[in-house]
């Protein structure tokens, strides 16, 4: 299903999702998706173990949300399906969980159709996150999804595509406001932390592409959850947010680049 036009993949511009693919060390990308990858790894050679960072925080996530017995998930600006989806980490906790994957992107679409073909409980539609009305709208979305009851909104990655702007305001409002008491946002978003002049190259290179790039500082990314209550540990680098046990203690979380944080409604 999409609530707008798809447009055609096009092979020969860059895109933020199939970069990400790249980094995650998927397959389901292009020799010029690749010269970027290869470009950002360059500068920052950390890039990929970051990538993989960041759905680390996605999957512990999920699972707090599920384990504040959500059911619901609306995963915005999904990528390309890969490591930790989240209909897999929710169903580990709640069978009965159900998921929505948007993104703008036609190959990441293409590819969660695909993975999620036959399944009843999870769907993808190409949408804009920026357009919450038409998305929460659509008869598909409002079959699969009780928008009376408590969901979490994931925002993985994805707000630094999203320049600052009445657009952006306005969605995060409309998310806030339909969401139930109970509900959840968890966002994670690149931050210049101390190393500014290597956000400056990234921001860069990704602004020669489709999708700039919108580094914000951390209380720019706390001003994302206005209305949400943050929960502990508050807005941290990813993966300094509720780390597993078995997880290996990190000595440098900066070099991560990414903030993560959950709050709740
Ligand atoms: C870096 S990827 C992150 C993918 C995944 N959430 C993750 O954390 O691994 C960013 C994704 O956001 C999507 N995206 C960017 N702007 C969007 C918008 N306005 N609406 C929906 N998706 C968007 C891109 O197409 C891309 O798939």
């Amino acid at each position: 299903m999409s609530i707008a036009a798809e447009p055609p993949i096009d092979p020969n511009r860059p895109s933020a999702a199939r970069i990400a693919d790249v980094f995650l060390g998927g397959t389901h990308n292009f020799a010029s998706d690749r010269a970027v990858a290869a470009r950002a790894i360059e500068l920052l050679p950390d890039t990929p173990a970051i990538a993989r960072a960041n759905r680390a925080f996605l999957r512990r996530a999920v699972r707090y949300a599920a384990g504040r017995g959500i059911r619901q998930f609306l995963d915005l600006g999904a990528g390309i399906p890969s490591l930790h989806n989240v209909h897999e980490v929710a169903r580990d906790l709640a069978p009965d969980a159900r998921v929505l994957y948007v993104d703008i992107d036609p190959t990441a679409v293409l590819y969660a159709r695909h993975l999620l073909a036959g399944d009843p409980a999870a769907t993808v539609v190409h949408g804009d996150l920026l357009r919450p009305a038409a998305l929460l709208d659509e008869p598909e979305v409002q079959e699969l999804l009780d928008l009376d009851q408590p969901f979490a909104v994931l925002l993985s990655n994805v707000l630094h595509f999203l320049p600052d702007g009445p657009a952006l305001d306005a969605a995060l409002a409309t998310y806030r406001e339909t969401a139930a008491p109970g509900s959840v946002l968890a966002i994670s978003h690149v931050t210049p932390s101390d190393h500014t002049e290597l956000t400056e190259r990234f921001t860069a290179l990704y602004n020669g592409t489709d999708t700039p790039l919108t580094p914000r500082k951390p209380d720019e990314v706390e001003r994302l959850f206005a209305g949400w209550r943050l929960v502990e540990p508050g807005l941290v680098y990813c993966p300094e947010w509720r780390p597993d046990p078995d997880d290996e203690p990190v000595s440098d979380p900066a070099r991560f680049v990414t903030l993560g944080g959950v709050g709740e409604k």
